[in-house]
């Protein structure tokens, strides 16, 4: 049985706090969490499931937003319609990225932020992604274009960044000429 997530919001302490390094082997409890979190994240992109669970559509969650300060993020990206490729990244790090920058051009959202925010949100185009699977392998991957944001995205969050301290209060738009909006 699918159950919702409680997702905090903003205003809780938790989004505004550093997050520590996961330490191997992970409990049970966090496998758990991270298992909903995929399931809550791809239910929310399936419009039938959206409709019946009243869910607002995501494609990024990190464990701040759930109430715990330790460095896991899940990103579950629509790669085609209706297809998802899923990412658990435990301790995150972007060890390289590109020199261009994008900005969604529709500006970003987040589950924990329930209120529109208007502007965009500078990001590499491209990252590479290193940090460990739940096993506590190793892995890597390079990601681009909205994939890249949301890496971006959700590794904010394990410093306690939220997408809209990246947007210039007193030009809150980019034109074409500026940056690659996508
Ligand atoms: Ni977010």
């Amino acid at each position: 049985m699918f159950k919702k997530l409680e997702i905090l919001d903003e205003k809780d302490k938790h989004l505004r706090k550093k997050s520590e390094d996961v330490i191997f082997p992970l409990s049970n409890d966090e496998k758990k969490l991270i298992q909903r979190m995929i399931d809550h994240l791809t239910y929310s992109q399936i419009e039938e499931y959206e409709k019946k669970y009243d869910l607002r559509p995501g494609m990024g969650l990190a464990f701040p937003q759930v109430g715990i300060n330790k460095k896991v993020i899940v990103i579950v990206h629509e790669y085609e319609d209706g297809k998802f490729d899923n990412y658990v990244f435990i301790n995150p790090k972007i060890v390289s990225y590109s020199e261009e920058m994008i900005a969604a051009e529709a500006g970003e959202g987040c589950l924990s932020v329930n209120r529109e925010v208007e502007g965009h949100v500078p990001r590499y185009a491209r990252v590479t992604v290193e940090g460990y699977d739940e096993d506590g392998n190793k892995i890597k991957v390079r990601a681009r274009e909205d994939l890249a944001i949301a890496f971006q995205h959700e590794i904010d969050h394990l410093n306690g960044i939220l997408f809209y301290d990246r947007i210039n209060k007193n030009k809150p738009f980019f034109t074409e000429n500026e940056i690659r909006l996508i």
